[in-house]
């Protein structure tokens, strides 16, 4: 059984690696030849899909509290015992890696009265509620009753920490914040998972993570999702000759950008290799890997050798308070833990810049355009047909905000098989 599985599961890589050359492929062909796959036509959004508070409130509800999220990367709990309380659009949530290895999201809230019964993150085995004192182990199971005698009968079975369904694929995390959801989460990766397999995240050890704010969560995840920008926004931090093209590649919602070239940096320098002078079998992962990996709804990985060693940024997007409020959880990880001060310096640094960049120039921009927004004097904002990320985003989330929940399942299986 056992053997079988390895089987299916080097298969499985195998074919992935494959999809992963196919896509460099056409990288290459589109580099040389000096183009970019363009989408069919531009498309407008409405500007008040940005800042109407109902449609924010639906946004929540029907996206945030309904889909699985990332919630985690692997190596933020990378023990048994492992937990960290977050909120996420309201709801208190608490994730446990368990006695057994496996991670597990809860609803962070008492099943006596309510309060949470776990804060920050660290190691617990059990949580002791500070409200009365029942005590919950971390598999969610109601362990003891304070004073049970004076309380009266409890059947612990029945007041257990309220479960989220959970799956931890490719090294990170997913739960959907509805206990009663029936979406399938791996139908809901429509395949995306094995290719995030190839990074190894599984493995990676989590370096530093902080969390930023930012302006409307949907203006924030547009910034991850072109590349048109780079040499103008960031023209004074990656340089006025950043290259602006980035080909789509899309799973269901999901979507890898990648620049058009066949070009790559050579691993620990600044040495770009062709590609086209190396047998593709002799393809680097990280070659393979390049660009940008986002997951809908809210996370962009971007992956770099840097601070001595491979290194990707995942960002966490979430909805804040209000409209015009987003906050973002960066977390620096990388695929071995730096040995030496020099190495750790050299990632703190990258990691530092990384986050002005994203505070300074991408959320600051942000946010003005959410005020200008605001004025209600624009109708309509524009992606063009180079930047088919941004609308393909904002039509899986009209797609989604209309589905009822009974289509859910409907909408995504098939994109998991056409990936399979
Ligand atoms: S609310 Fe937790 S013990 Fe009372
Ligand atoms: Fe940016």
């Amino acid at each position: 059984m056992a053997l079988a599985r390895d089987a299916d599961r080097q298969e499985e890589s195998n074919m992935s690696r494959q999809k992963l050359i196919e896509m460099t492929r056409s990288l290459v062909k589109h580099g040389e030849a000096d183009t970019m796959e363009l989408v069919d036509d531009v498309m407008a959004v409405p500007a008040s899909d940005y800042t109407d508070e109902d449609r924010f409130e639906q946004e929540k509800e029907r996206i945030f509290k309904r889909l699985p999220l990332m919630v985690a990367p692997s190596c933020e709990l990378a023990e048994p015992g492992s937990y960290k309380a977050m909120e996420i659009a309201g709801i208190p949530v608490l994730v446990t890696r368990q006695k057994d290895g496996t991670a597990q999201a809860f609803l962070n809230s008492c099943t006596h009265r309510g309060n949470p019964v776990a804060q920050g993150s660290g190691k617990a085995s059990r949580f002791t509620c500070g409200y009365h004192g029942w005590t919950f182990k971390n598999n969610g199971d109601l362990l003891a009753v304070a004073s049970p005698k004076d309380f009266g009968a409890v059947d612990k079975a029945a007041f257990c920490l309220k479960k989220f369904p959970t799956l931890e694929r490719a090294g990170l995390i997913w739960a959907t914040l509805d206990p009663e959801s029936t979406l399938d989460i791996a139908s809901y990766l429509c395949g995306y998972d094995e290719l995030l397999e190839h990074f190894g995240f599984k493995t990676w050890h989590l370096f530093e993570q902080r969390t930023i704010p930012g302006p409307n969560w949907k203006t924030a995840y547009d910034g991850y999702l072109d590349f048109y920008h780079l040499p103008v926004l960031h023209k004074d931090t990656f340089g006025a000759d950043f290259f602006n093209r980035a080909n789509y590649f899309a799973w269901g919602p999901h979507q890898r950008l990648s620049s058009p070239s066949k070009f790559v940096q050579k691993t620990g320098s600044d040495e770009q290799v062709d590609l086209t002078q190396m047998d593709e079998k002799d393809w680097p992962i990280d070659a393979l890997l390049q660009g940008v990996w986002t997951i809908f709804p809210h996370i962009s990985i971007a992956s770099f050798y840097g601070g001595g060693g491979r290194g990707a940024m995942i960002s966490q997007l979430f909805p804040g308070r209000n409209v015009g409020e987003s906050f973002t959880t960066q977390f620096y990880v990388m695929e071995h833990e730096p040995t030496d001060d020099e190495v750790r310096q050299g990632a703190h640094d990258q990691f530092a810049f990384l986050e002005t960049v994203v505070a300074e120039e991408d959320y600051k921009t942000g946010k003005r355009q959410h005020e200008a927004l605001q004025s209600g004097m624009l109708d309509k904002v524009w992606f063009g047909r180079n930047e088919g990320g941004g609308q393909a985003f904002h039509q899986w989330v009209d797609k989604l905000i209309k589905a009822d929940d009974a289509q859910l399942d409907a909408i995504f299986t098939p994109q998991l098989e056409a990936a399979e």
